[in-house]
């Protein structure tokens, strides 16, 4: 499914196109014709839950899985026909990290500069440069082995940079990222994107894609279910139903008013967690609370406009 927003995309100017691709792996149909666009510019998210397919789009983004069927091109060159074009402007940072372990951190970067045909002058440059880039410069010396899980990743990070990519792939990179490490993150592809980069990211932490992503791209058993711009999530409309929570002086009065609208809240320490409603169905509720004598303590909507939107859209396909 493709939304107007995309179909106005100057595809051909795109960083990623992806149209109708699958990907089986024997029975299970990990990928089930997604398509979606990355802009140059622009951070976009792909957000799914476990087992959506976001790993295999990437994998095959990457030049890494060829797709069973559909149309892939990036910055206008199809992975299946050229993936050494690909490589060499697109940027992967995988989930989990094959690490060279005998190597010593410098050594692991100059490694992927020449792998990328830097010269030495420009590896000379780029390897110092991006280790203070993720803060490995006191570890330069170190063997990658003996880079704690975040350290390792920031280290992933600054290779998929090695060589200045046009389209960076990143797959789960904040997950094992400590919370200073996390805001680093997304000002280095904030700045990025500001350069022209295309970015796709993958990430279950919707608290941080916020401020992030530009546009989230919602998938859900191997489908593009939804895309959405993040301005239009960042704020919770009046129209917009979202789960809200409520606590009282005197919670048996206030079940029995919640029961008599047809309201299961969810006890919690915190008070009752209601179902989502929209602010007039809220507004409504807390009035008739009133009205009945509740002494109310609290009452608001929890989680965010993301999150919601996150849980409506996928939660057909867990698996
Ligand atoms: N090599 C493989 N062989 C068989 N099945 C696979 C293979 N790789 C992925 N799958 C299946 O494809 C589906 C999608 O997996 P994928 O790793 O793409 O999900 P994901 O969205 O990245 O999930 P997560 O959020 O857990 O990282 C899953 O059902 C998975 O079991
Ligand atoms: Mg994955």
């Amino acid at each position: 499914m493709i939304e107007e927003a995309e179909l106005a995309e100057p595809r051909a100017e795109a960083g990623i196109v992806v149209e109708d691709v699958t990907r089986s792996f024997g029975e299970v149909w990990a990928v089930r014709g997604m398509s979606l666009v990355v802009p140059y510019g622009r951070v976009t998210a792909l957000v799914g839950p476990n087992g959506a397919g976001k790993t295999t789009l990437m994998l095959m983004l990457a030049t890494l899985l060829a797709p069973t069927a559909g149309r892939i091109r990036i910055a206008g060159v199809d992975p299946a026909a050229d993936p050494v074009a690909v490589r060499r402007v697109t940027g992967w940072m995988p989930d989990t990290l094959g690490m060279y372990d005998q190597l010593k951190v410098h050594e692991y970067l100059a490694f992927f500069a020449d792998a990328h045909r830097l010269s030495k002058a420009e590896r000379a440059q780029a390897v110092p440069a991006l280790l203070a880039t993720v803060r490995l410069d006191e570890f330069a010396l170190a063997p990658v082995h003996v880079l704690s899980r975040g350290q390792k990743q920031r280290l992933a990070l600054a290779r998929a940079l090695i060589h200045k990519p046009r389209v960076l792939l990143l797959d789960e990179p904040a997950s094992g990222l400590d919370p200073r490490s996390r805001i680093e993150l997304r000002d280095l592809l904030r700045r990025l994107a500001a350069d022209g980069v295309a970015i796709l990211v993958s990430s279950h932490i919707l608290s941080e894609l916020a401020e992030m992503a530009d546009r989230a791209v919602f998938v859900s058993a191997g489908q593009v279910v939804a895309s959405r711009e993040m301005s239009d999530l960042a704020a919770i409309g009046s129209d917009q139903r979202v789960p809200w929570r409520i606590r009282a002086r005197d919670p048996e009065a206030l079940e029995a008013v919640l029961t008599g609208r047809g309201l299961a809240g969810t006890a919690s320490p915190a008070g009752f967690e209601l179902p989502p409603m929209t602010e007039d169905q809220a507004s409504d509720l807390l009035a008739e609370a009133v009205g009945a004598g509740v002494r109310i303590l609290a009452f608001g909507p929890t989680g965010t406009p993301l999150e919601s939107a996150y849980l409506a859209l996928t939660e057909e396909g867990r698996r």
